[in-house]
């Protein structure tokens, strides 16, 4: 495998799915054996307290920028082939930085270069804001993954990302491959489906293949510090965030040919 996969898992939008897709997606090539370096972008804290971290104190990517300090030091064995590198602390205060400049926005990707080729995959929990931190997950990113939910202004904004995105790319004079995917779906309901047809229609070839559904155990986990597969291996949401961590390998996309996969 390509040893520099980096995903940034980012939406401006909160409460879409972000955090739940890195950590189960993450625990999912972490299982498979591959070695998965994540990394909590978020001054929330919320992908390092569902790994199972308590003390959310930890150092970590705030010092990065806060006191230029290199990534090694960072780096928690979280479970096996799992790594973590903490939000910290103070990574609210990062934001601030933005006046001081470009290279600000470099801190992510310079910091990680020691440590790529250690990993198979590196992801990366972004905040759900659109100031520096989020420039720095884009300039560190190889890909891009979008969660949309399923729901009402679901789509609101996300042309507006995607637009966004593309001058990112244009700024760093990179391609980015951005790939969406559908979370929160309820197969019963109208308004899930009629989401997925427009990403269908407007994004053929980027939305991934599986919806993942909405489900409670996905909810719960978190708060026993386990992954869907520890804490309900059987579940839709195990086996809808195993189809989708496999999508994202095998960058396999919803057809328009063929019915939804539920
Ligand atoms: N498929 C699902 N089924 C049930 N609950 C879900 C599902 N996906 C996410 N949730 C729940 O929805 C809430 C928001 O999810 P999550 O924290 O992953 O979103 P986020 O985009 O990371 O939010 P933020 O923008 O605040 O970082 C959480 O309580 C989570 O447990
Ligand atoms: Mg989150």
């Amino acid at each position: 495998m390509d040893g520099s996969r980096v995903l940034a898992i980012l939406n401006h939008k909160g409460g879409v799915g972000k955090t739940t897709t890195c950590f189960n997606i993450a625990s999912a090539y972490a299982d498979q054996g591959l070695n998965i370096l994540a990394i909590d972008l978020d001054p929330q804290s919320h992908l390092s307290v569902s790994l199972g971290l308590k003390d959310t104190g930890l150092n970590g990517v705030d010092e990065l920028f806060l006191e230029h300090a290199e990534v090694p030091g960072y780096i928690l064995n979280v479970r096996e082939n799992l790594h973590l590198i903490p939000a910290g602390l103070r990574l609210g205060e990062v934001e601030k930085l933005a006046a001081k400049g470009r290279q600000q926005a470099m801190v992510l990707r310079n910091a990680l270069q020691p440590v790529l080729h250690h990993y198979d995959l590196i992801l990366i929990d972004c905040p759900p804001t659109s100031g520096l931190l989020n420039f720095n997950a884009l300039f560190a990113a190889s890909e891009v993954i979008i969660p949309v939910s399923s729901d009402y202004l679901a789509l609101h904004g996300l042309s507006q990302l995607l637009r966004t995105l593309k001058s990112a790319e244009r700024f760093m004079q990179k391609e980015l491959p951005m790939w969406i995917a559908l979370t929160r779906f309820t197969t019963r309901r109208r308004l899930s489906n009629q989401v997925r047809e427009k990403l269908i229609k407007y994004f053929p070839r980027q939305l991934l293949a599986t919806a993942v559904r909405e489900n409670a155990p996905l909810a719960e986990c978190p708060s026993f510090g386990k992954s869907i597969f520890d804490y309900s291996r059987r579940s839709n949401g195990a086996q809808d965030y195993a189809a989708l961590a496999d999508d994202i390998l095998y960058r396999r996309v919803m057809s328009n040919d063929e019915p939804a996969l539920h």
